[in-house]
């Protein structure tokens, strides 16, 4: 964040007084930061080259603790895939790599999101899964460092960030497509304050980051039998950035003439994802940064708790995997971290095995989850020592998983 330090706007005073430089200072501020947007968007558009990781073999897969209960979790989600692919990393088609070092500490001592070492390690891989790393916000007494989610999104351009969720009693089946560079995030660490007196953020949305995730969204509900796509906005208040987002968005839907298109402001869907009666007529959003990460968090409370959702950020040549909830440092504060609920972390590796080609084991992650959290309850998380031990739910997802009759058992609670 960049003080302009000479300005002096004390309440009270009618003019506020410009030192020195200002206007320079200001307009170079703003100039270097056009440019680099300018240049970011240019190589966003030609950029259209998706490796198919279905295809790669063999794939690295790189495992990324983080802070608090990440590394617990991870691990357990790793466990798990280990034993699922066992041929397959036994013939070599499938490599695991550990990834150390991104911590707070390390990221507080080299002042950077994500140390070079590590950023090196996550590079060298195809895919990673990785633990939630802690955020600190401005005014903690933590340096105030960029989130190391927000950095690598932006490092490795994964733009689109999918989070499903779903709630099957109730016939819920919604999936996120949230826009994962832009908006407020693109230049969240680039705000300006005048001191004292006023700050400004920066908010920005471009056609060509539009576009890609409108389209993926659109993709997504052709290919897979979805009949709705929602765009979330606030177009009526925020004109310029949520206006293009529309335009864009109604422009690509008129390619998608058997899918119905239609939007909705950020208040009143916060407000209908509470509405019992409606919610479940909602299939595939689409959003803007800011919007999505709010109404993701609500979504996945309502299909029971942010513990339970998995996220895919997807980009052309990496994509990251992760739990959609923080850190939570207090379970190891008190030494409850072996009580952490995986279930967020191991949705989101079950995601990263559709993406890369294994979509039959992610399948039955999926359905034993579902049975293990929505139905069945045989083993259960509560975050404390009343409850299942992260290791005891991930044995009995196992068990869930490797069932000949976990099909059987899936439907007959979908029906029942
Ligand atoms: C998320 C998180 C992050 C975000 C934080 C940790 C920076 O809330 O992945 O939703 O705001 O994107
Ligand atoms: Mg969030």
């Amino acid at each position: 964040m960049l003080k302009f330090k000479n300005v002096k706007g004390e309440s009270g005073m009618k003019i506020i007084k410009i030192e020195d430089n200002l206007w320079e200072q200001a307009k170079k501020y703003f100039e270097d930061i056009i440019r680099e947007q300018m240049e970011r968007v240019k190589k966003i558009s030609s950029d259209t080259e998706f490796i198919d990781f279905t295809k790669l073999r063999p794939i690295k897969i790189g495992f990324v603790g983080g802070d608090g209960i990440g590394p617990y979790i991870v691990d357990e989600a790793k466990r798990i895939l280990q034993i699922l692919l066992k041929d397959e990393i036994e013939k070599g088609n499938v490599i695991f790599k550990d990834i150390e070092g991104l911590t707070l500490e390390r990221r507080i001592k080299e002042m950077k999101p994500v140390p070079d070492d590590v950023l090196e390690k996550i590079r060298e891989c195809n895919v990673f899964l990785k633990g939630p790393t802690t955020t600190p916000k401005a005014g903690e007494g933590i340096p105030n460092i960029e989130s190391a989610n927000v950095f690598l999104r932006k490092e490795f351009d994964l733009f689109a960030n999918v989070r499903p969720v779903k709630v099957l009693n109730e016939k819920i089946n919604w999936i996120f497509f949230r826009e994962n560079t832009e908006d407020l995030y693109a230049l969240g660490s680039k705000g300006i304050e005048f001191e004292n007196t006023f700050g400004i953020d920066f908010r920005l949305i471009s056609y060509a980051g539009s576009r890609r995730i409108i389209k993926m969204a659109f993709e997504y509900a052709k290919n897979n039998g979805f009949k709705r796509v929602t765009a979330v906005n606030k177009a009526n208040v925020i004109k310029t950035t949520d206006g293009i987002f529309l335009k864009v968005f109604y422009e690509i839907a008129r390619d998608y003439p058997e899918i119905q298109a239609d939007d909705w402001f950020i208040d009143i869907m916060t407000a209908k994802l509470i509405d019992v009666k409606r919610r479940s007529e909602f299939q595939v959003f689409v959003l803007p940064n800011l919007f999505g990460d709010i109404l993701t968090d609500e979504a996945a409370e309502i299909q029971g708790g942010v513990g339970t959702a998995g996220s895919a950020n997807i980009g052309s040549k990496y994509a990251m995997f992760e739990a959609i909830h923080g850190s939570a440092p207090r379970m190891v504060q008190e030494n409850r971290q072996h009580y952490a609920d995986p279930s967020s972390i191991i949705k989101a590796a079950s995601m990263m095995l559709e993406y890369i080609g294994f979509q039959s084991i992610a399948k039955k992650i999926d359905m034993a989850l579902d049975v293990a959290n929505q139905f069945e309850r045989k083993v259960v998380i509560t975050g404390r020592n009343d409850g299942a031990t992260t290791r005891e739910f991930g044995d009995y997802l196992l068990s869930l998983i490797v069932d000949p009759k976990l099909e059987e058992k899936y439907d007959e609670f979908i029906n029942a």
